[in-house]
């Protein structure tokens, strides 16, 4: 991949073997201020990785200016909102975890139910879910997050002027993009899921058909929309005109949101959840997503059976994880909104659950799931699209955002006006009680649909340090998001792994119900299927399990960067 126009930033290539760690010095770490205040990177150069090479460009172009990891973070993931629409947005919501002038913080920017919202809402007259009613078209919509949300987060840390970290996607959206194989696939894919609204038609179907591949796209009503937000903030979004718009939208196409939902929207700054795995620190998003915390469950059962002292790739390591991860999926069963949780970290994480969890594993079988149950204080696939974008700047600030419509471009309904599509996210509730979801996940009664209420997620935006050496890392993938996160983070910490090499490396997964192992073929090489299979594991291939973008940057500043060979996204580096 050329380098960037400038001569400056590097973009990554990219290659299933190639172990493309592209090394750049920066500056030695200065330590920042208190969290109170923005942070200025005291040392110049960073690094992004996001799932799109523009996005990418955008968020090196805003570090280059003189913008920290925080800047950079928020103007990739609005260049996202043009450039990736199946997944980035500002019509859905997510999460960011922060690590700043030393200290951690998460925002939480996900999607709420609307005011209207009812446990019931997705069943039809006969008690059973109405298929497709919970992902297809507006009723299917949370209310947006991310227009307050990235607006907060630049608020709360940001140093340039919020107009300028705006100005890239602006720019995209007005000038045009080149559409992407992968975007032409992506708009093929769910073609009839797009052809139901026209508004969306319109846009992303141009005479009935996908834009060709290599062809430019402007989409000048996502360029008003951001214009306005870059003058006045989400208010532009989530008030007057665009919101009377979304709502009238949703409304002639059966949702319930309404002005009043949009605007009543708020974003959550959350305590980053906190745990150690071997030796490092990390940061991970905590509730409403599950996705922190079924790390930190796995990592404290595997650092109770001796995990690290297997050697990697090994099929008691894969064992292990599997039999860990199916423990804390089916602890997440009892997980949902903070407001209505019937567990948390304090008992999940707590030392001695997480002790009897490890003793519960026998080490040569697999444990069938109905013989494990969720924690017992209580009463009680990938054809979709999120993603993620890592940052870290020259003073070891550093940013993991997962951000997501749910599935692919969302519940499919763009309001015409304003240029976005809106999320289904609402499917990540427990729709109908027993039911698995898009991601097979099994959920309980504390996630269950309510008005204001925010959805479970598994999104896992994780930081990891340390000393002065910060990694961070996440992936697009539901359910296979933690344990996608998990296996990287691993790779690097535990066995030293270059992080494109533990990027690339294949990967397993297990959630508790169904019971099976997904694989990726070069995951089970070498006779490990085999022996996995007579230890009574039923595996099942799939062709990818999530894709990660990963950054870090190494005590006295040299930076990797690594974008998932799994995809098409890009990684880059800025030398100081
Ligand atoms: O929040 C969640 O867990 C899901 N809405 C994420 C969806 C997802 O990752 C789709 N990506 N491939």
């Amino acid at each position: 991949m050329p380098p960037h126009p400038d001569g400056r930033a590097l973009l990554i290539p990219k290659s299933p073997r190639l172990v493309a760690v592209v090394l750049a010095a920066a500056a030695l770490l200065a330590a920042g201020p208190s969290l109170a205040a923005p942070v200025a990177p005291a040392a110049r150069g960073g690094a992004v990785a996001s799932a799109a090479p523009d996005a990418t460009a955008a968020g090196l172009e805003i570090l280059r200016a003189g913008g920290n990891a925080v800047d950079a973070a928020v103007a990739t993931a609005l260049a996202l909102a043009v450039v990736h629409p199946e997944a980035g947005n500002l019509g859905g919501g997510g999460f960011a975890v922060v690590r700043i002038g030393g200290q951690a913080a998460a925002l939480d920017f996900r999607e709420t139910a609307p005011a209207a919202a009812t446990p019931t809402m997705y069943l039809g007259a006969n008690g059973q879910p109405v298929p497709g009613r919970s992902l297809v078209g507006p009723l299917a919509a949370g209310v947006p997050g991310s227009p307050a949300g990235l607006f907060e987060l630049h608020r709360r840390f940001g140093v340039l002027p919020w107009a300028q970290v705006v100005a890239p996607a602006v720019r995209l959206a007005r000038d045009g993009f080149v559409v992407t194989p992968r975007l032409r696939g992506e708009i093929a894919a769910s073609r009839a899921l797009l052809a139901r609204f026209p508004a969306s038609a319109a846009v992303w179907l141009p005479g009935g058909v996908p834009p060709p591949s290599g062809s430019v796209m402007k989409l000048p009503e996502l360029a008003g929309t951001l214009a306005a937000y870059a003058e006045r903030g989400p208010a532009a979004i989530t008030t007057g005109a665009a919101a009377a718009a979304i709502a009238a939208a949703s409304r002639a196409n059966g949702g319930i949101l309404t002005e009043a939902d949009l605007a009543a929207y708020a974003p959550v700054w959350r305590d980053a959840l906190r745990f150690a795995a071997f030796g490092w620190k990390v940061a991970a998003m905590p509730l409403p997503s599950s996705g922190g915390i079924i790390m930190g469950e796995s990592v404290g059962m595997l650092e109770r059976l001796g995990w690290r002292t297997l050697p990697a790739g090994s099929v008691q390591r894969i064992h292990l994880e599997v039999e860990s991860w199916r423990r804390a999926y089916a602890d997440r069963f009892l997980l949902g909104d903070p407001a209505t949780t019937l567990a948390g970290p304090a008992q999940l994480l707590d030392p001695a659950w997480l002790a009897r969890r490890a003793a519960e594993v026998d080490p040569v079988r697999a444990t069938p799931s109905t013989a494990v149950r969720p924690w017992p204080g209580s009463a009680g696939a990938e054809r979709r699209e999120t993603t993620h974008l890592s940052v870290v700047d020259g003073a070891g600030n550093a940013v993991a955002i997962t951000t997501t419509l749910n599935g692919a471009f969302g519940c499919g309904l763009l309001v015409g006006p304003v240029g976005f599509l809106l999320n289904n996210e609402m499917d990540d509730f427990a729709t109908a009680p027993g039911k698995p979801n898009l991601y097979g996940l099994v959920q309980g009664l504390a996630n269950a649909v309510g008005p204001g209420k925010r959805m479970l997620s598994s999104m896992a935006p994780t930081i990891a340090w340390r000393g002065e050496d910060v990694v961070a890392l996440g992936s697009p993938g539901g359910a296979y998001i933690p344990t996608v996160t998990e296996q990287v983070l691993l790779a690097v910490i535990v066995d030293g792994a270059a992080l494109q090499a533990a990027v690339d490396a294949p990967r397993v997964h297990q959630q508790w119900l169904p019971d099976e192992v997904a694989a990726e073929a070069a995951a089970l090489a070498g006779g490990l299927g085999d022996t996995l299979r007579r230890r009574g594991y039923a595996l099942r291939i799939v062709p990818r399990l999530g894709e990660v973008n990963a950054v870090r940057r190494h005590p006295g500043g040299v930076f990797e960067a690594a974008a998932d060979p799994r995809g098409p996204g890009a990684a880059g580096v800025l030398p100081r």
